[in-house]
């Protein structure tokens, strides 16, 4: 039997900023003494937990099974100790692999390398084992393997999503400054919104926040398009319980009242890109999406607007953008009477540009951008 030996005990992966709420997130879906670190989250959890978690989590990226810890001052101590783990019992010579690494604060510095010598260690344990060994594939292998190096100690894990979940697959059309549908889905669950009111994104771009928050309200499962996790390579893999979790996950889903979610954006190409990817989930038929600027719509009352306008560092200059959170704000105070609006701003000197005190500030994270998710109530 292979050395997976993880107790039960997981780590989920997510973005700096989502701890806390991917805390509460995985504790609704079945983990247990869930406890944050850096990075993300260790939790206990059975099988139907596992799965569930990747499943169905909208906040965390991956979720890692740890296969093995031990020090490791120099690559030949990574490539020893990965060359004496029992890799028959998760991966066969007729299978293929990949191997992700990231290192930090420790004398082997380059990830690429960390990775190859892992690869380098599993390839040699199967030659010397079975006389063959299994292939690399990096795009889509059966097996993903996860390295960490922090402090000189590595941790060598499976990776149980197989892949990151943040790429739900809905996503088929882009824009220049996509949000990351994990940080669409923390926006739209930060905001509390359940429903109530109509919700409305006057700068959707590809539209992820009317995504995430359609399949909010309707309970789709987020990896409803994943056609392969990792957990399905474990040995103790329980084909029976994956299906009941995916069916009872699947009986959750409820439909969506016409036009309570909608969105606009000035871009051709952007509502090009947005109409492509809802109609990638099913029942989004209901959700309007009209190529509009903001100043020309005629005021959103009485609803939840969340958005993310444009940063000014990746798209257009700053001045303009000022100028255009200046409008924005102006927009809110005369159209918006008794809405709540939420306003991810990715650019810290644009924060004040709006005229509009928030009630809330969150410090969230879009890819390596700090930026600051704004509440703002307009009476
Ligand atoms: C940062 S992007 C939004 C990305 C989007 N959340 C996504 O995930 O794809 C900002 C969007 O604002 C749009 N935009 C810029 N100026 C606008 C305006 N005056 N009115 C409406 N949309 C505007 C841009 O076309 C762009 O798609």
């Amino acid at each position: 039997m292979f050395a997976y030996q993880n107790d039960g005990r997981f780590f989920a992966q997510a973005a700096r900023g989502l701890e806390e709420l991917a805390g509460a997130e995985l504790a609704e879906l079945g983990a247990k003494d869930i406890e944050i670190t850096g990075g993300g989250l260790h939790f206990h959890g059975d099988a139907a937990g596992l799965y569930r978690i990747n499943y169905c989590s909208r906040l965390v990226s991956r979720v890692l099974a740890p296969l093995a810890a031990f020090p490791c001052p120099s690559d030949q101590a990574l490539y020893e100790a990965a060359r004496a783990m029992e890799w028959q019992a998760l991966l066969a010579p007729e299978k293929t692999f990949a191997v992700f690494a990231n290192v930090r604060e420790s004398r082997i510095d380059h990830a690429h390398f960390a990775a190859l010598r892992l690869k380098d260690a599993i390839a040699d344990h199967f030659r010397e084992h079975c006389g063959r060994r299994p292939d690399v594939d990096t795009e889509n292998p059966d097996v993903w393997i996860n390295l960490a190096v922090r402090r000189d100690r590595a941790v060598i894990s499976l990776d149980t999503s197989g892949g990151s979940l943040h790429r739900r697959g809905y996503r088929v059309q882009s824009v220049p400054a996509p949000l990351q549908e994990t940080l669409a889905a923390a926006m739209v669950r930060l905001s509390g919104w359940q429903g109530e009111r109509p919700l409305v994104d006057p700068f959707c771009g590809s539209g992820t926040i009317l995504a995430e928050a359609f399949m909010h309200y309707c309970r789709i499962p987020a990896a409803f398009k994943k056609a392969k996790f990792g957990f399905e390579n474990l040995p103790d893999f329980a084909a029976g319980v994956w299906a009941d979790v995916r069916r009872a996950s699947d009986a959750a889903r409820r439909e969506m009242p016409e036009l309570l979610i909608r969105g606009s954006d000035s871009d051709r190409q952007a509502m090009d890109a947005a109409r492509r990817n809802l109609r990638e989930i099913a029942g989004t038929r209901g959700v309007p999406l009209e190529r509009k600027d903001f100043h020309d719509l005629p005021g959103i009352p009485d609803a939840m607007i969340i958005c993310n306008p444009p940063y000014g560092i990746r798209v257009g200059a700053l001045d303009e953008t000022r100028l255009l959170y200046k409008e924005f704000g102006d927009f809110l105070k005369q159209r918006c009477q008794g809405s709540t609006a939420y306003i991810l701003c990715g650019n810290l000197d644009l924060v004040g540009a709006i005229g509009l005190k928030p009630s809330r500030r969150f410090v969230l994270y879009n890819g390596p951008i700090e930026c600051r998710l704004l509440k703002i109530e307009i009476f």
